[in-house]
């Protein structure tokens, strides 16, 4: 248990993860399928996001009580109109110690060979960009939208030359899918500077049609690597991470693997996430969120916008009564019983 505000079983609010639009110019078969996410599809009206005052007074809030990393995520966060000028906002922020919170981003990578220069000089750190395979037919295959895989290669050089780095990098490993690529992902990200981190396929939202076997445990993708390219355990570099972390023996650099599926990590998950539509949710599989935009815009029983201390309190109050573990205990099920059941969209939460 570590200090700050502690939920129902004492993990303290430490990440603040912000969607800041439901929209995304990728349709990833296993995210946002083309069936699902068609020209039909509604996603938010403008004035259903919430706006970047909102956003800096929700995050602000959040710093108050603990929150030391911020990270913006989407569907796509660079859709955003003006998201630069948020990052700067938020870049103000300063925990009660008086630290800069870290400030992150989630993205597809699309846009950053041109956006790279103009977020680093907003005031964001990191980035963290997903790449699922490095051939490109297969590439184009799974963003379904043919987005050729060097131009998101590219965009990565581009944040790191920026001083966005060192750049993360995501590949969630689909089985029959992409697990073929495990090891030259892997070759590839050693030589390049950037961190690799594995992902298991998660069954989240209810569109991408998840079975188990299509999981690759992590052990077994640290087994594959270890094999070609000796690999040791390094210690978690902050609580609550989500990765665990290998390096190379021969100090060619590291590797991450999430095992949200085998190795849940919910008994250190600091994590609150809000959605571009205001809602606060506190587990990535949860199905309900609370309405802080109803609380923000006074559209709720109390009929007037909240001031900034009551914001702190609604926030505090949703987290001290949190004792979600979605992972951990659909672990300890059967899969047809927890797969049953609501769930959010990862483009609606951002993962
Ligand atoms: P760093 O702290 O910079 O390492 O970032 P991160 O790993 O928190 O963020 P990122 O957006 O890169 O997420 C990586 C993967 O982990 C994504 O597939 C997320 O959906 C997943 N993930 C992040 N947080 C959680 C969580 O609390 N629970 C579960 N089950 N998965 C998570
Ligand atoms: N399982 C695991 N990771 C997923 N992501 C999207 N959908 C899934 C899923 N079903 C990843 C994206 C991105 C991160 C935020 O979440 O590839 O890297
Ligand atoms: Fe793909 Fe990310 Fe867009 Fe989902 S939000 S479709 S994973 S790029
Ligand atoms: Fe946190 Fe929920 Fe993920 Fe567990 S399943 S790590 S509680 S977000």
């Amino acid at each position: 248990p570590s200090t700050g505000l502690p939920d129902a079983r004492g993990r303290a609010l430490r990440d603040l993860r912000i969607s800041v639009t439901d929209r995304c110019n990728f349709r990833c078969v296993y995210c946002m399928p083309k069936e699902i996410f068609g020209a039909d599809y509604r996603f938010m009206e403008r004035d259903e996001l919430l706006s970047f005052d909102e956003i800096v007074r929700i995050a602000s809030a959040a710093v108050d009580l603990g929150v030391d990393k911020l990270r913006l995520t989407g569907g796509e966060p660079l859709l955003r109109r003006g998201i630069e000028e948020l990052i700067a906002r938020l870049a103000e922020l300063r925990t009660p110690d008086g630290r800069k919170p870290d400030l992150a981003m989630t993205t597809n990578g699309s846009a950053l060979r041109v956006k790279a220069t103009a977020l680093k000089a907003a005031g964001l750190d990191r980035v963290t960009v997903s790449v699922d395979s490095l051939d490109d037919g297969r590439f184009q295959a799974i963003n379904d939208v043919r987005f050729p895989v060097q131009r998101v290669l590219d965009g990565m050089a581009a944040a790191a030359e920026a001083g966005l780095g060192p750049v993360k990098v995501n590949a969630v490993i689909k089985r029959g899918v992409n697990d073929d690529e495990i090891v030259p992902l892997a070759e590839h990200f050693r030589a390049s500077g950037h961190t690799l981190r594995f992902i298991e396929y998660m069954d989240v939202g209810s569109s991408n049609g998840w079975v188990l076997d299509d999981v690759v445990p992590s052990a077994e993708i640290v087994r594959r690597i270890d094999a070609a390219h000796p690999l040791e355990a390094v210690g978690a570099s902050r609580e609550g991470e989500t990765a665990k972390r290998w390096r190379y023996r021969d100090g060619s650099g590291e590797i991450g693997v999430i095992s949200s599926v085998t190795g849940a990590f919910c008994g250190s998950c600091t994590r609150a996430r809000i959605s571009a539509d205001g809602k606060l949710f506190t587990c990535l599989f949860a199905s309900h969120g609370t309405d802080l935009r109803a609380l923000l815009r006074g559209s709720d029983e109390a009929g007037r916008g909240c001031d900034d201390a009551e914001l702190r309190d609604a926030l505090a109050g949703v987290w001290s009564r949190r004792d979600d573990r979605y992972s951990e205990l659909r672990a300890a099920l059967p899969p047809e019983v927890s797969h049953d059941r609501e769930r959010i969209e990862m483009s609606y939460i951002g993962g």
